[in-house]
């Protein structure tokens, strides 16, 4: 079985660094992968995200991660990104990462995704410049994300986010903010491209499970969600053939895949 832990939202900060080392310090007996969905820091200062690179360097498990928008707060995202990566994390923007595990290959395609609300309480690319460029953002985040998604040819595929693709994981927040939440452009790219699993944070007091229009699953991993360091999701790849080569990778092909079900076999 393909084990994935994912969690979001740490805040990471100076006065967080024993708590995450008891959070995280057994996550490398119990998955493959450690997926961060964005939020890894209070407000996107570099040395916020130097403690939180200080945990994760000895973890002996790959992590991969995307930024939120509190990684943007002090405009230095690419720091951010970059001190993560000197500790190891893979950090996806508009890309992908495959990793081989014993029980299958694993393809995790990531962005940090944005808002613009869902089905009958959307914004549109229409009025002000402010506006378009809100819309925008989030349209072509979206397109990023259906194309790092398509050029998975793995087992499993995971698309990591930090805004939610549904409402379903928003419920608990007030419905008020939902448009500041989440897209419904992100599900229509997953469910383009495909996917197994969607993992995303950023809604706090929101729901962990949902389901994009296609039959995605959704799981919002914000830690106050999951309550508990992070939780586990595990795939079962059974009678599975060679996976196709990027170059005949058609969408229809990928479907020869032969992932068990689209729903994760087992949680936490
Ligand atoms: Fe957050
Ligand atoms: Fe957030």
């Amino acid at each position: 079985m393909i084990r994935i832990a994912a969690v979001g939202d740490l805040h990471a900060g100076s006065d967080t660094a024993d708590v995450l080392r008891d959070q995280l310090g057994e996550v490398s007996q119990k998955a493959d992968v450690l997926l961060i969905a964005g939020d890894l820091t209070k407000s996107g200062e570099p040395e916020e995200a130097e403690a939180l690179a200080r945990e994760l360097r000895d973890l002996s498990v790959q992590v991969v991660a995307v930024l939120g928008n509190h990684d943007h707060h002090a405009d230095r995202p690419a720091e951010i990104a970059g001190l993560l990566r000197e500790a190891g994390v893979v950090v996806l923007e508009g890309d992908a990462f495959r990793i081989d595990t014993p029980a299958g290959s694993l393809g995790v395609a990531g962005v940090k995704g944005f808002g613009g609300g869902f089905p009958g309480a959307s914004g549109a690319e229409f009025g002000e410049p402010e506006m378009k460029a809100f819309i925008r953002h989030t349209k072509e985040r979206s397109e990023a994300l259906e194309s790092a998604l398509a050029t998975l040819v793995t087992d499993v595929r995971i698309a990591l986010l930090h805004y939610a693709p549904v409402r379903e994981t928003l419920l608990g927040e007030p419905p008020e903010i939902f448009p500041f939440l989440g897209s419904y452009l992100l599900a229509e790219a997953v469910d383009r491209s495909g996917a197994d699993l969607v993992i995303h944070g950023h809604a706090h007091r929101g729901t962990e499970h949902g389901v994009t229009p296609g039959g995605v699953n959704v799981r919002n991993v914000a830690q106050t969600v999951i309550r508990q360091a992070y939780a586990i999701y595990g795939f079962d790849v059974i009678g599975r053939t060679e996976p196709a080569t990027a170059g005949r990778g058609s969408r229809e092909g990928r479907g020869s895949r032969d992932v068990a079900s689209a729903a994760p076999v087992s949680e936490r």
